[in-house]
């Protein structure tokens, strides 16, 4: 059987693919640090007040200096608290919901980034070990006041 030149070549083409696409799974995976959510916990959207977490949006000190856990509400067009403050290095646990729609979590220039969607608890955890000032935006539409919903992450040194 004789395979036709144009069909080889494609065959070529689409192993080679298969293998790209592979290594950039791997490469995401394993080297960048990806993660997929964890934990999803289901919330009655209408009443989140009724949770000591969200009533009152928070940073609470777990373990000084190493775990915090950050409870936000993010909501048609901001998010609570506004301002958060964690030292670097320390393992932050992020809990977040939404009383509206779907909104983003994006904290800017690090891999942090989730969606938050009405009904579920969004949880990530993350390190951030540079210092500074970063900010936080919401990556998905949620209607006019969109591009202003917005908050901004203190990194101590400590
Ligand atoms: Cu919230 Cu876009």
């Amino acid at each position: 059987m004789s395979i036709n030149r144009y069909e080889k070549a494609w065959l070529g083409f689409s192993a080679v693919m298969v293998v790209a696409f592979l290594s950039i799974i791997g490469y995401f995976s394993f080297v960048a640090g990806f993660q997929t959510p964890q934990e999803a916990e289901v919330i009655d959207p209408t009443r989140i007040e009724e949770d000591g977490r969200f009533a009152e949006p928070r940073v609470e000190e777990v373990i000084p200096g190493e775990l915090y856990n950050v409870y936000m509400v993010a909501r048609m067009w901001s998010y609570s608290p506004k301002e958060l403050s964690v030292p670097r290095g320390a393992y932050v646990k992020f809990y977040i919901t939404s009383p509206d729609v779907q909104h983003g979590f994006h904290v800017v220039g690090t891999n942090v980034q989730a969606n938050v969607i009405p009904g579920y608890v969004t949880v990530i955890t993350a390190k951030f070990e540079k210092p500074g000032e970063y900010l936080i935006v919401c990556n998905e539409y949620c209607g006019r006041g969109h591009q202003f919903m917005q908050a901004k992450l203190l990194v101590t040194e400590g």
